[in-house]
């Protein structure tokens, strides 16, 4: 039995293959480097639907038709941000969305973008802005997310973000996503729940913190005691390890190279790329034998911020990608028409026996 089901198969899938040995990430038959920065979001939604989705002929005026109906239904919930984190906005703006008419693949990812930036303005006190339906995803997000006009090199960048974490195995969202879609519930619920597993710290709620943690180290000059610090006080360094990739994640790359292509951003990028090289040293003398290395979160929090997203927005913009795996995932798995079940082993105590 495996307590965390490490090495246990539990599905079957066309979408996506992670090989943590090569650090090799293989989506809808290509590799993740020929689709980052070259295939379009809704070009790649497509591609992973192929065969689950019919009729994605023209992605790029489908999602944005999509948006635009999607914001239908959210604009209204827009006053209930008030209080919370963007992620638990997005939370509530997805689950607040009715089954019967949004319960649909790509309503579901116009949704998704849609409310990622509707969260990240509402819970700032500032109003939604509407979608434009004639723009690409990833513009349309920024733009809402910001009300200021997005450059083509920074629709680019996000754009690059979104394919990269478009899907990515049997992660725990998308496991999560799957179980619920198993049970018939539909793929607005399996997106909903999807969303909730990724929110944590350990899943995609770390690119945030990685931006505390080189705000904390502050000056390359300090790396080095600070990171050995913080691992000899047993915390986690942010954007660090991984439980299937044993060398750097492909997506880690593939992001920073994104970020090289936004002109006139300051020097974060030769900042994280010192403490990325300081942390790796600290990590193998610290944590021998481990193999811990760079993740996706790392250069995800370099590249969002700039963009200008606020580190709150980080996990809504990831949720916004994933999304489209998500709704895959749901859809392949509703069409084995079995629920997911495993056992227990049971270890508390056993009622007393009959005289
Ligand atoms: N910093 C320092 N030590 C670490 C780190 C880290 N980031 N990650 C793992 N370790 C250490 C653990 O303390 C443990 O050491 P020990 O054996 O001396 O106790 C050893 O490496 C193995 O750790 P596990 O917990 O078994 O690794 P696991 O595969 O369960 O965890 C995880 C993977 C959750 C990603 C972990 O590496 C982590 O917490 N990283 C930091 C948070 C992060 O970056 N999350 C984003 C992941 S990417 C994604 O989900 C999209």
């Amino acid at each position: 039995m495996t307590i965390g089901l490490d090495d246990v198969i539990a599905a079957e899938t066309a979408l996506s293959h992670v090989d943590g040995e090569a650090g090799r990430l293989i989506i809808a038959g290509h590799d993740l480097e020929a689709l980052a920065g070259r295939v379009a979001f809704e070009d790649a939604v497509a591609l992973l639907w192929e065969g689950l989705v019919p009729d994605l002929v023209h992605p790029r005026a489908v999602l944005g038709q999509a948006r635009e109906r999607a914001y239908g239904y959210l604009e209204p919930l827009g006053p209930q941000l008030a209080g919370l984190t963007p992620v638990e906005g997005m939370r509530m703006l997805l689950a607040g969305l009715p089954d019967a008419e949004v319960d649909h693949p790509t309503l579901a990812v116009g949704a998704a973008g849609v409310a990622a930036a509707m969260a990240v303005r509402g819970t700032q006190g500032l109003a939604p802005v509407a979608p434009d339906a004639r723009s690409s995803h990833a513009a349309d997000i920024l733009r809402m997310m910001r009300d200021a006009p997005v450059s083509d090199d920074e629709a680019q960048g996000l754009d690059t973000y979104l394919v990269t974490v478009i899907d990515h195995g049997l992660n725990a969202s998308t496991f999560t996503a799957r179980v619920v879609a198993s049970t018939q519930a539909g793929i607005l619920s399996s997106v909903v729940a999807g969303l909730c597993a990724l929110k944590g710290p350990l899943h995609g709620g770390a690119p945030g913190p990685v931006l505390d943690m080189l705000d904390a180290i502050g000056s390359i000059d300090n790396a080095a005691a600070w990171l050995d610090d913080a691992i000899v006080r047993g915390e986690r360094l942010m954007g660090f390890g991984h439980r299937i990739y044993r060398v750097r994640d492909p997506r880690a790359d593939v992001l920073k190279a994104a970020v090289g292509r936004l002109k006139g951003r300051g020097n974060r990028i030769a900042f994280a790329e010192a403490v990325e090289a300081t942390a790796l040293k600290v990590l193998e003398r610290r944590k021998p034998g481990r193999r811990l290395d760079t993740n996706v979160e790392f250069y995800t929090a370099i590249l969002l911020d700039a963009l200008g997203v606020p580190r709150e927005g980080f996990t809504p913009l990831f949720a916004a990608g994933r999304t489209a795996g998500w709704v895959a995932h749901a859809i392949e798995q509703s069409r084995l028409r079995r629920i997911i079940r495993p056992q227990s082993r049971y270890v508390g105590a056993w009622p007393a026996q009959a005289a």
